[in-house]
């Protein structure tokens, strides 16, 4: 028996290589888009049903989880990036991001909750960021959905392993997906931030078209979906390995004066 998956933004970047890799595995796939009746042909992998999310629209994730059925894995992919100074990001875009990046994902994985319980399986895998780890400038916004995301997880999941449900975060760092091309950015013409804030996006995105391809996170997020007992935190690109060993070792503000060089700014 075949169980069926669903991917958010199952269109570009890592949940389009997640939907592509699980629906060769043979799972049931469903994958999500805001617009699925315009995914274009070389985004449509054969065998995956689309079906219409907008993260930001509460009564789209619940129609969305409706037409879903049962699901006995959820990959929280999609997101939207953003950046912009604290003093200088308009409220309606904080509330968005929250609505898409962890309300959303919450709100769905809740009305999914029920059925993975009952029957004693299920997989959710909340796709956070390496940011949340290591605060960047600038990204504050963003930072702060994907640590809240995390809590949620972390918690869901010490809450929902004894019913066979297993929560995880799996943290990419610089993947090369032109999430950059579609990244929000609110910072003022004549801000005082201004000239920081180029030099950290200049660096971030040269990052990230350096970054390892969007399939390497997807076989993590894969391994964890097989695995017997997903471990509660993955992380990969940007030498996760290292650099986590490093933030275990060495005190907090010296990681955090190495994040804003690494970006070009002198802290
Ligand atoms: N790329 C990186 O370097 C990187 C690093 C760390 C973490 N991440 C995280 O990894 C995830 C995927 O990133 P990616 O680089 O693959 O991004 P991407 O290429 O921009 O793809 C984003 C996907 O999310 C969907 N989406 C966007 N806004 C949405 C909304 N409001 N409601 C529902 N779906 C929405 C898009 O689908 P439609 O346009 O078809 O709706 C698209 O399929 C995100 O959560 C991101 O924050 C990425």
């Amino acid at each position: 028996m075949s169980r069926t998956a669903l991917v958010t933004g199952a269109t570009s970047g890592i949940g389009l290589e997640v939907a592509r890799l699980l629906a060769a595995k043979g799972y049931r796939v469903l994958g999500t888009s805001r617009n699925p009746d315009t995914v274009a042909a070389d985004r449509r992998i054969p065998g995956v049903e689309y079906l219409a999310l907008d993260l930001a629209d509460r009564d789209s994730v619940a129609r969305c989880a409706e037409a879903a059925g049962a699901v006995d894995i959820v990959v929280n992919n999609a997101g939207e990036s953003q950046s912009g100074p604290l003093e200088e990001l308009p409220a309606e875009a904080v509330d968005r991001l929250f609505q898409t990046n962890v309300f959303g994902a919450v709100q769905l994985t809740q009305r999914l909750l029920p059925g993975m319980r009952a029957r004693g399986y299920g997989r959710v895998v909340m796709v956070g960021s390496m940011l949340a780890s290591f605060p960047l400038a600038y990204r504050g916004s963003y930072v702060a959905a994907k640590a809240a995301l995390k809590g949620f997880a972390s918690a869901a999941r010490q809450e929902l392993s004894p019913f066979g449900v297993w929560v995880s975060t799996v943290e990419p760092g610089s993947i090369a997906t032109g999430i950059g091309e579609r990244r929000t950015s609110y910072v003022a013409d004549g801000s005082v931030y201004r000239r920081d804030f180029d030099t950290m996006i200049e660096r971030l995105d040269a990052n990230e078209r350096s970054g390892i391809p969007p399939r390497r996170v997807a076989e993590v997020i894969v391994s964890a979906i097989e695995a017997d007992k997903p471990r509660e935190f993955y992380a990969v690109g940007s030498n996760a390995p290292v650099v986590f060993l490093l933030k275990r070792l060495l005190p907090v503000e010296f990681v955090s004066t190495a994040i804003a060089r690494r970006h070009g700014l002198t802290r």
